[in-house]
């Protein structure tokens, strides 16, 4: 079984890429072939500073390796380090009707947020799922915020194969997990960079812990009893704590008599006590960048070589070559 997943370095990790998909990669690379990228021409849709993006990757393969991917068990590689990506979203834009992407959440999202919607916004999800056809990936972990582009591109794998012959293209499937397909940010939304909502994966305590702090609750006095439906504060500390603990805590929300800065007290110890071993890693790393660029060297070889086989297979298959 292949699998691939793609993170893209637009700005520090943050726990709902962590549980969407960080997580679930490094479980999966012990059950099949599994390759991981930095999707750095993604990025590209929404920042522009060559040095931030050039820095951004640097950090996000770091966190790569921090969070337990393994480069003797997945191929770790650079998006851009492979271009013929690009080839591969070509044929299949060919084949992509304009009110698929039209249709996408995500891009009129973007556009609702201020983004200018120029060409590669719109065309995001096909470079999408040319990341995904090019190594035939049979599974796909990503958060729930993904599942409409996985559809697009079996779409697309769907048309190229009805088209030029039924086994050019593998479909792949999304691996959504139930639990955690949508961690919400600090203000209850969906956890985003856009949304300026986000609790990092890692960063200083004083600052991580004043974010924590932020989380949005409602008005409760201390001494009443507090509603634990639709809590922030509940749903995250879910991500960190055993069932006992989060018993607990529902609880003592039930019991009153404790206010809500004791409650993301105890989320901001439990959050980090679970990524001490991340941060552990990442300084580790960060003084061994030699290992963390050789690691993507040896990933961007690896991918080439199977890029080039379902290339070469498609542009027969189209009539290229
Ligand atoms: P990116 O970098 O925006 O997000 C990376 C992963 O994190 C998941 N995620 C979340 N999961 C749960 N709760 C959240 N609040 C949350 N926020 C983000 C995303 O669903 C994603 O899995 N388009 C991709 C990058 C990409 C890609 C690919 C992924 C490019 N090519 C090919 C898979 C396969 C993205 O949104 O990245």
């Amino acid at each position: 079984m292949r699998i691939l997943t793609g993170l893209q370095p637009s700005g520090k990790l943050h726990i709902g890429n962590y549980f969407g998909a960080m997580q679930p990669a490094v479980q999966l690379q012990d059950q099949g072939d599994a390759f991981y990228f930095l999707a750095d021409y993604h990025a590209m849709t929404s920042m522009s500073d060559a040095d931030t993006l050039r820095d951004n990757v640097q950090n996000l393969a770091i966190d790569f390796l921090a969070c337990g991917l393994d480069p003797q068990k997945a191929t770790i590689f650079r998006q851009s380090d492979i271009p013929e990506v690009n080839e591969l979203a070509w044929i299949l834009s060919t084949v992509c009707p304009m009110g698929l992407l039209e249709r996408c959440h995500s891009y009129k999202d973007k556009v609702a947020k201020g983004l200018s919607a120029n060409h590669a916004l719109f065309a995001y999800p096909a470079l999408m799922a040319a990341d995904i056809l090019l190594y035939d990936a049979n599974l796909v972990p990503v958060g729930k915020d993904q599942k409409q582009h996985l559809e697009v591109t079996r779409d697309l794998a769907q048309k190229i194969n009805d088209k030029f012959g039924p086994d050019t293209l593998v479909i792949p499937e999304a691996q959504i997990r139930e639990d955690t397909a949508v961690v919400p940010g600090t203000d209850g939304q969906k956890m985003s960079k856009s949304y300026d909502n986000t609790i990092p994966l890692t960063g200083g305590k004083k600052a991580i812990r004043k974010t924590i702090m932020r989380i949005v609750t409602d008005s409760t006095p201390v001494e009443d009893p507090k509603p634990t439906e639709g809590s922030n504060v509940i749903a995250l500390y879910k991500l960190f704590a055993d069932e006992t603990a989060i018993n607990q805590m529902i609880a003592e929300h039930e019991a009153g008599g404790f206010g809500y800065g004791h409650f993301k007290q105890t989320l901001f110890d439990a959050y980090w006590e679970y990524f001490s071993e991340v941060r552990a890693k990442r300084e580790e790393l960060e003084n061994n960048l030699d290992y963390v660029n050789q690691v993507i060297a040896t990933g961007a070889e690896r991918a080439r070589q199977e890029s080039t086989i379902v290339l070469d297979r498609v542009r027969k298959a189209v009539g290229l070559r």
